[in-house]
């Protein structure tokens, strides 16, 4: 086991990155040209992401399980197949232009790091990595690449985001004083069990970085329709971050992109929300609620909630009909509720007599499509890594300063440590498994 994301091997790394020597990234001389792929991560989301990209050349095709990798092998049977990402770039990275990641969060950083080293293109899964320290690293490698990068956030693609960034930029609420996100859902209670995958599964590389001891889990209530360690390693620490690692990335971009956000000034979580954990059960929380303090551009404060039925408004918790989950921008007196699909306004005289601005924000090609045309030069990749780490390392602090115990913590984002909390390092960049290490 080795620890090579400490405060100092990260500053060290980053020192190192922008000094080598990078492979100019393909750009297709024609837009009719097609852009050579490899797709690591093949079922689930990874088949929602590769049927995206059907029109392009996908050169190489890698997944750990066999059985999840059949449907994209019949769909592009010219594709290399290996169940280990290793081999596949020290084969293949001659073959392909650029690389799309949809495993889990714990196996994020490594093939984007080293694809961003190898001049590549990357479209990757929300969060773009598990840990902050992970983070950082993306963030300098995508820095030092030419590459062209997109997270997989693609509601941010969607003709909804962009009105509602057009109608709070416009100052129709005046100014915002806080936002509230919430979800209404906990995560389904697991429990650790005695199981092996199947036959053919390649555990070792899905553990990939994880140090800890590999286990199993299973649903404490009912069956599972997907076996372990699929899916569900997302309500476990060592491979995912629960409700607030899997949906923030998707409702905190709203604020993000609205109102300019990129690191908070301060954390702020309460420990005595929701149950207490049950040690027999899931490590991550039930219900969790954080706030994020933002000095800049405009002192702000976000909530996220999750495991509640409503955001909680000036104190009093709230239930919108049709909104199980939302961010609601709260200006002085007016305000704005919406969800991946629709936006209200309230109160009622403010929603009458509302007339939205003209829209300024283009209309999106498609989240996929704007990484390929960004690649060749006709298009822009809004969620590039730059935009996309900010937004992750926000989510992830949220669970750091959960699994401290709660408090109230200062985020120095420029040294990327809070401040006075040592004991926070080890979250923030915990051990890597030897042989995995990013740099
Ligand atoms: N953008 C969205 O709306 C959205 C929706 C769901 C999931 N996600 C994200 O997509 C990612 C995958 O989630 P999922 O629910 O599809 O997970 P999953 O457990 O189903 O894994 C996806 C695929 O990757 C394969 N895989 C796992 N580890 C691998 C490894 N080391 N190398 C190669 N293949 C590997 C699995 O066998 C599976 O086929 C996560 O990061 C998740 O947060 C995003």
């Amino acid at each position: 086991m080795s620890r090579p994301l400490t405060r100092r091997s990260v500053l060290a790394a980053s020192a190192g990155l922008a000094a080598a020597p990078f492979v100019k990234a393909y750009r297709p001389q024609e837009p009719r040209d097609k852009v050579r792929l490899a797709v690591i991560g093949l079922a689930n989301r990874g088949e929602a992401n590769w049927s995206q990209f059907v029109n392009e050349e996908v050169v190489a095709l890698c997944d750990v399980d066999p059985k999840h990798a059949e449907k994209a092998r019949a769909k592009f049977p010219g594709a290399r197949f290996y169940t280990d990402m290793r081999k596949l770039f020290d084969e293949q990275h001659g073959a392909v232009d650029g690389v799309v990641v949809s495993t889990p969060d714990h196996t994020h950083a490594w093939p984007v790091v080293r694809a961003l080293k190898l001049g590549k293109h990357v479209y990757c899964e929300k969060p773009l990595a598990r840990t902050v320290g992970e983070v950082r690293a993306v963030r300098t490698a995508a820095g030092a690449s030419r590459g062209v990068t997109q997270m997989g956030t693609q509601l941010h693609a969607g003709d909804n985001y962009r009105r509602v960034v057009e109608v709070v930029r416009s100052g129709a609420l005046g100014d915002v004083r806080g936002v509230s996100v919430w979800l209404s859902s906990g995560p389904p209670r697991m429990r650790k069990a005695a199981a092996a995958p199947a036959p053919g599964f390649d555990l070792d590389v899905w553990r990939g970085p994880v140090a800890d001891d590999y286990f199993a889990a299973e649903p404490a209530d009912g069956e599972s329709k997907r076996a372990w360690p699929h899916f569900h390693w997302r309500y476990w620490w060592e491979y995912g971050g629960g409700q607030l690692g899997d949906f923030g990335c998707h409702y905190l971009d709203l604020p993000f992109w609205a109102l300019g956000l990129t690191a908070p000034a301060q954390v702020r979580l309460d420990r005595s929300v929701g149950p207490p954990p049950d040690p027999g059960l899931n490590t991550v929380p039930a219900a969790l609620r954080v706030e994020y303090g933002f000095a800049a551009p405009k002192p702000v404060t976000v909530q996220w909630e999750h495991g509640v039925p409503g955001p909680l408004v000036d104190g009093i918790r709230r239930r919108f009909a049709g909104f199980p989950n939302g961010v609601l921008f709260a200006g002085a007196d007016r305000y704005l509720l919406a969800d991946y699909g629709k936006y209200k306004l309230y109160p009622k005289a403010f929603a009458d007599g509302f007339r939205p601005p003209e829209p300024s924000i283009a209309k999106s090609a498609g989240h996929h499509q704007e990484w390929l045309g960004a690649i060749r030069g006709t298009d822009t990749a809004l969620c590039e890594f730059g935009y996309a780490a900010d937004l992750t390392e926000t989510v992830l602090l949220g669970n750091v300063a959960h699994r401290l115990g709660g408090g109230t913590f200062e985020w120095d984002a420029a040294k990327g440590w809070f401040v006075g909390r040592p004991e926070a390092d080890d979250l923030l960049h915990p051990p890597v498994r030897k042989g995995w290490e990013l740099a």
